[in-house]
């Protein structure tokens, strides 16, 4: 929905900034929120006036609907700043759009996309000093919204709030991570919210991610609900996988998210000549490349953790070894992807977003 009226934002600024506690040299992933955060509204069946107020707790009434039905959805993005001050963005009209994609699926209404840019770069330049320099670490953002409404009818919330928060984070991953293959649980099924990003599908994740940790591995691999035979998700992330020279995602389907990150590195991947297939892909086919040495490598790609390179993976009670290779796809895409949103290289694609 686009209203074509940009919104006045209402700004209630912070009598005390916390920006002096934080360690920019030792972030860590979403723990430190910044100053302030974007808030707006659905009261009366329409989206209110959009306001901007010091971070802080919410006040909600223990019989709101967010609390019994999981009426929520979010989104992950990042800010970045060059060496000439620019606030950055990548490609947020993806997340604005998908944000939409994924509260339709929730009954939740759509939130404009004028209010949506309009609160978070109003946002942004407000909080431009949190948004840190230091390798590695971005401004990470989460809009998000959810049901206030009230009552325990289960059907749809008459009330919600929509907010940008932001966190001046580190990496979210320490290195390479050993994963499972999941041959049990599902993370998603045909005709369900597995393509939105509702906060259920992660509070699901947590019990089998949990049980492959105690395992000793960090992440599980999502494979299809029906049969478990192919290889869709790492974590709350895409897959990729190599064998030999061709590099190989799942394609999204109504269980998978369509990530930006992932769409990104299939382009970038086409333009560095890398052989690129989209196409479904067996556990099976992964097990006898690992076996003959063809699997040189396996990664993850999503926003908060970019690219993330898998080790080794465990399945049916055996594990898999990765090889360690010098010159991996994964640092190549990395590199490609992260030089465009940090500004250290032109960006053919038009990605970048600066913030004005
Ligand atoms: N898959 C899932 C389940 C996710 O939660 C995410 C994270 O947002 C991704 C994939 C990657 O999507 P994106 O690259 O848009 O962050
Ligand atoms: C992201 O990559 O931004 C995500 O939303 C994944 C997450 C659950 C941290």
């Amino acid at each position: 929905m686009n209203t074509n009226i940009s919104p006045a934002i209402k700004i209630e600024k912070t009598k005390q900034s916390k920006i002096n506690d934080i360690d920019f040299n030792n972030l860590p992933f979403g723990q430190e929120l910044t100053d302030h955060m974007f808030v707006c509204d659905f009261k009366n069946g329409k989206w209110q006036q959009p306001q901007i107020v010091p971070y802080q707790n919410l006040s909600l009434d223990p019989s709101s609907k967010i609390f019994h039905y999981g009426q929520s959805v979010f989104e992950g993005m990042k800010a970045y700043k060059d060496e000439d001050d620019n606030i950055l963005l990548f490609r947020p009209l993806e997340n604005q759009k998908r944000i939409n994609i994924s509260a339709k699926r929730l009954a939740i209404p759509e939130f404009p996309e004028d209010y949506f840019m309009e609160g978070l770069k109003t946002l942004l330049k407000l909080e431009k000093d949190w948004i840190p320099t230091t390798e590695g670490s971005s401004l990470y953002i989460r809009p998000f919204v959810f049901a206030t409404g009230n009552g325990f009818h289960a059907s749809p919330s008459d009330e919600y709030k929509f907010i940008i928060a932001c966190s001046p984070s580190g990496a979210y991953f320490g290195g390479k991570v050993k994963v499972l293959i999941e041959q049990k649980y599902s993370r998603s099924a045909n005709g369900g919210v597995g393509y939105a990003k509702a906060g259920g599908n992660y509070a699901g994740q947590f019990y089998p991610t949990q049980l492959a940790v105690d395992k000793g591995y960090q992440q599980v691999i999502w494979t299809d609900d029906t049969s478990h035979k192919y290889i869709e998700e790492a974590g709350a992330m895409n897959i990729f996988m190599r064998i030999n020279d061709t590099l190989i995602t799942a394609p999204t389907s109504e269980r998978i998210l369509d990530g930006i990150t992932r769409k990104s590195l299939i382009e970038i991947a086409k333009d560095e000549g890398i052989n690129i297939e989209v196409r479904k892909i067996t556990v099976d086919e992964l097990t006898n490349a690992a076996e003959n040495g063809t699997l040189k490598e396996m990664f993850g790609a999503g926003t908060a953790a970019v690219i993330s390179p898998i080790a080794g993976f465990g399945y049916q009670d055996k594990d898999y070894d990765l090889p360690v290779l010098e010159d991996t796809f994964a640092a190549r895409l990395k590199k490609r992807i992260t030089d465009i949103q940090y500004n250290r290289s032109e960006d053919k694609f038009g990605w970048r977003v600066v913030v004005k």
